[in-house]
């Protein structure tokens, strides 16, 4: 393999070194493309554009592959707690038994928000959506840890980590608490990541929620999906904010920001809000489906279809079979999810989307647990939000952690007015 590119430009060569990553990924480094040639490149949507180099996550969308750390994600959904994935994600390997157990006691020691956090809620209308909130706390708690701004060493690092990853959760059931008029529940010292979780979000005073096994084991799955995925819009909002030196926890709310998105993980939302329309519409799904591909709708398959995955996502086939187990133990029947089976079988025989190589994506099913689990639906991104962020934190550090780095700064190529003089307003 050449490990060099030729581009001739107006008439002349100009060689470019090749990049070679660990699965044999390629790409062509043209960090000096516009000082050597006074061009530069344009990638809508940056489907082509490497931003970075990155140890944590390996995608490969043909086969349909997904690692943290190289650690298959079939196996970390078999054998693993999120607690622990989110260690590997942060620090690259999996803890000793010693590490996972300080870093789990550090989650409960971080869990309960200063007290003076709790009014900030005050400030919010009862219809605040759970993601405005997310993102305006996550930035108001780091306010009360001045020494999270900067993280000079590795035990300041694991406590900011610590912080926000448990912190996260209790904002979250605190926004549900404010939402439905219920007092907010302080997190149980005894209780693991999920239980505690659960038990803020279901507790009311004077009866306890005891979260079933069964319930706790497909949240622990949930959030181990959603730890991390390579390069994708929110995470690279939060290398581009880590890229000017911000510190974590405004780099974080900004992912909050760009996740909420319904391209991106907004979807889930999408997902169910397109099913309960079918099933309300009286619309059968091959009508929903002929609609979507008319194109005069501008409706979309909302769970379907991924930049990269370009085959069935493997998150998505761990949560189908999960959401098959779990509404058969909890003796759920939801409508819902016969729908989507039936969606799912009607549009993977679609040449529309076979040609389009549009499969289901981890948010075609994964709404159909967090109903199951009694998630409110407005709740459901910052479910997303609260798996993702030890992937936030593993690439906010791999930037923190590079002395060498840069501020994210893409060019443009500009298509506005040419040259003109002011013209008084008298004039105009
Ligand atoms: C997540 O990047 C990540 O890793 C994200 C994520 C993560 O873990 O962080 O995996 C999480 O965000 C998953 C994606 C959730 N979003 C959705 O389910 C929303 C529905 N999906 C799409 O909007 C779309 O597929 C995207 C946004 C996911 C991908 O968009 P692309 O790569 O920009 O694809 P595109 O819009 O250029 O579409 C290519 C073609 C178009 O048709 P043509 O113009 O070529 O004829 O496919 C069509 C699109 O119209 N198309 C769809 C479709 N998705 C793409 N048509 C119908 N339904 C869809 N869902």
């Amino acid at each position: 393999m050449s490990h060099t590119c030729r581009i001739e430009l107006d008439g002349k060569s100009h060689d470019f070194p090749v990049v070679e990553g660990v699965e044999n990924e390629l790409a062509i480094d043209i960090s000096v493309l516009r000082d050597r040639t006074g061009y530069i490149t344009l990638d809508d949507g940056y489907g082509n554009t490497g931003s970075c180099t990155s140890a944590i996550t390996y995608i490969d969308g043909d086969k349909g592959i997904l690692r943290y750390r190289g650690i298959p994600i079939e196996q970390l959904a078999a054998h693993s707690s999120f607690v622990e994935t989110a260690w590997l994600v942060i620090w690259g390997r999996l803890p000793t038994q010693d590490e996972l157990s300080q870093f789990s006691s550090m989650l409960t020691r971080n869990e309960m928000m200063h007290e003076s956090l709790r009014s900030h809620f005050q400030g919010f209308p009862p219809n605040a959506h759970p993601m405005a909130i997310l993102s305006a706390m996550i930035n108001a708690m780091s306010c009360y840890e001045p020494e999270m701004m900067e993280i000079e060493d590795e035990s300041t690092m694991v406590r900011a980590a610590a912080r926000l990853i448990s912190k996260v959760r209790t904002v979250a059931a605190a926004s549900y608490k404010m939402s439905i008029g219920q007092p907010m529940a302080y997190p149980h010292p005894e209780y693991h990541y999920c239980e505690n979780f659960l038990h803020m979000m279901f507790s009311i005073p004077y009866r306890e929620y005891i979260p079933t096994p069964e319930v706790t084991r497909a949240l622990n799955l949930f959030l181990i999906l959603h730890a991390d995925h390579e390069q994708n819009c929110s995470t690279s909002t939060v290398r581009m904010v880590a890229s000017s030196r911000a510190n974590m926890f405004a780099s974080c709310a900004a992912g909050v920001c760009a996740l909420w998105g319904p391209l991106h993980g907004g979807a889930n939302v999408a997902v169910i809000e397109m099913l309960d329309f079918i099933r309300n519409s009286g619309m059968n799904v091959a009508e929903y489906v002929s609609r979507v591909k008319a194109r005069d709708s501008r409706l979309r398959l909302m769970g379907f279809g991924h930049r990269v995955y370009k085959n069935f996502d493997p998150r998505s086939k761990i949560l189908k079979a999960a959401a098959d187990e779990m509404l058969e133990t909890l003796h759920v029947n939801d409508p819902l999810l016969d729908i989507a089976r039936e969606l799912e079988e009607v549009a993977l025989k679609d040449s529309y989307f076979v040609e389009r190589k549009l499969y289901p994506n981890v948010d075609f099913y994964s709404g159909i647990i967090l109903r199951a689990m009694g998630i409110p639906l407005n709740m459901f991104t910052v479910m997303f939000a609260m798996g993702r962020m030890p992937g936030w934190i593993a690439n906010w550090k791999e930037i923190h952690d590079d002395p060498k780095g840069r501020i994210y700064r893409p060019r443009q190529i500009y298509t506005g007015s040419p040259l003109q003089d002011y013209t008084p307003i008298e004039k105009r």
